[in-house]
């Protein structure tokens, strides 16, 4: 009989392209500070390299390698770079790779504890131990009231808890007859963006989002908010959620999470706490105090996917009472139907999150968690702050720069304070644009007070005192030029 007609790769083949697949990455990584951190591609010149039409016939792996080799690799900036310094890192190691590469090999789709037991029972064991590893409340555990379950993002996270909130204070009115106008939510002026669509998806509208003012340290000013609250109330309004922050985005501000849980508790408004990047400071227990009263908030979120090594997207979520979440997102059509889930004996994880479908995500947290150890964690943490807090020290003692808010953790928020004579704008943007151009790193900016600021965020797994030395060595031969113009 004829062999049946395949186009598939054959597993002997998958064995050869895999090791020249990880062989390319493994040359990346050793060889990626030859490249340029920013990508330097002007719009569309990526898309012009490419063919117009996609091939009828399938072609040799090899010509694919080759072509992510010449026509990609150009168009990449390099969050990879240990000359990455930019926004946030989104840092990723060996063992957080094969994690990945674990769970794409073995294709699970972990919606139901039923299509994949593995799947859900790893990820609600990797999340209690992360429980202890962050030192957060014992009612996060999936043995107590609580639970965590992994998302793709803070973003998805933290709509979940404002969905969670609504519910919770509508008794379960809105997801029936939608939003009523009258909810509230507060977050401070620094709170990251992703509040603010969540105010949007969510029907309670970026009208009824409050964003309460922050201190001379960018930190939400609790009492402004229970006045705003009070006031809401006595117009009427029904005020259900708010948004703290350890480690604001733009220049990692710590909210006071124990005055403004008191205010929640006393109100019962729900208490997200968002910990994107800083999170994963509370592995070291010298750190957790910035996360103080963390053991008053309804929900909390990280993402290991940021500072913890684990390649993105991994966004650990909590909440202290899971029926919450559990109530304001399960949906159980007939096809998902199952005994397991009948039995009551089980977690679904498909009920915590937005979307149905899931991947194994917790395999390579997992892996990332057994390869390091708490110890080699909090090893390359501490000594990422080390760095960051010498970095500010260096410009603290050069007159010609200034820190522009505290420097708690990795991120410095720093500016030159002269103006660019040649162009009558601030030398920070010059500054900026040039060193960006040049490739040798990669910083963004923000504005704080209404002054263009620098960033300098350290984080990225292979950042050496070299990286942050040579980095303060050319922001000066800069500053140095647009004062010479
Ligand atoms: C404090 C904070 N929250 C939320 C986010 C959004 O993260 P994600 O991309 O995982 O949605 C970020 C950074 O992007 C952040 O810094």
């Amino acid at each position: 009989m004829a062999e049946e007609k395949s186009f598939h790769m054959t597993p002997e083949e998958f064995r050869r392209y895999g090791h020249a697949a990880v062989d390319w990455i493994a040359d990346y990584h050793s060889r990626i500070e030859s490249f340029p951190v920013l990508s330097q591609v002007k719009p569309e010149e990526i898309r012009a390299s490419l063919p117009k039409n996609p091939p009828a016939q399938g072609e040799p792996f090899e010509a694919v390698l080759k072509d992510v080799e010449q026509l990609i690799l150009p168009g990449v900036t390099h969050w990879q770079s240990p000359n990455f310094f930019a926004y946030f890192p989104c840092n990723a190691s060996g063992p957080g790779i094969l994690g990945d590469l674990l769970s794409s090999g073995l294709g699970v789709q972990g919606m139901l504890w039923s299509t994949s037991p593995a799947c859900t029972e790893l990820e609600t064991h990797v999340m209690d131990w992360l429980v202890g590893m962050l030192g957060l409340p014992d009612k996060f555990l999936s043995s107590s009231s609580g639970g965590g379950v992994i998302q793709d993002t803070a973003s998805s996270a933290a709509l979940c808890a404002l969905l969670a909130g609504r519910e919770r204070s509508t008794h379960c009115v809105s997801n029936k007859k939608g939003a009523n106008g009258r909810l509230v939510a507060y977050v401070s002026t620094q709170t990251h963006s992703s509040l603010e669509k969540a105010a949007m998806i969510s029907g309670i509208g970026t009208d009824n989002l409050r964003q309460i003012e922050v201190d001379e340290k960018f930190a939400m000013r609790p009492e402004s908010l229970a006045r705003r609250i009070e006031a809401d109330k006595q117009a009427g309004l029904t005020p259900c959620f708010v948004c703290a922050t350890v480690g604001t985005t733009s220049s990692n501000a710590m909210d006071p999470i124990a005055e403004i849980g008191k205010i929640c508790r006393e109100r019962n408004l729900w208490l997200h706490v968002d910990a994107a990047m800083s999170g994963t400071a509370m592995l070291c227990p010298e750190f957790r105090h910035l996360q103080g009263g963390v053991e008053l908030a309804d929900s909390y979120n990280f993402n290991p996917h940021k500072w913890m090594f684990t390649n993105f997207d991994c966004n650990c979520f909590w909440v202290a009472d899971r029926k919450a979440l559990i109530q304001t997102l399960s949906i159980l059509p007939e096809y998902l139907k199952n005994q397991a889930t009948e039995s009551g004996a089980v977690i679904d994880y498909r009920d915590w999150h937005i979307q149905l479908g899931r991947r194994f995500r917790s395999l390579k947290l997992w892996f990332v968690i057994r390869h390091y150890g708490v110890d080699g964690l909090q090893h390359h943490i501490r000594e990422h702050v080390r760095l960051a807090q010498e970095f500010a020290e260096w410009v603290r003692n050069d007159n010609r720069f200034e820190l522009v808010a505290p420097v708690p953790l990795n991120l410095v928020c720093f500016r030159h304070k002269g103006t660019d004579p040649a162009n009558q704008t601030d030398s920070n943007q010059t500054i900026m644009d040039r060193l960006n151009r040049s490739g040798d790193l990669f910083l963004t900016h923000t504005k704080l007070n209404s002054k263009l600021t620098l960033r300098l965020c350290v984080g990225q797994t292979n950042t050496k005192r070299r990286h942050v030395e040579r980095a303060w060595r050319r922001i000066q031969e800069e500053a140095n030029k647009v004062a010479a113009d």
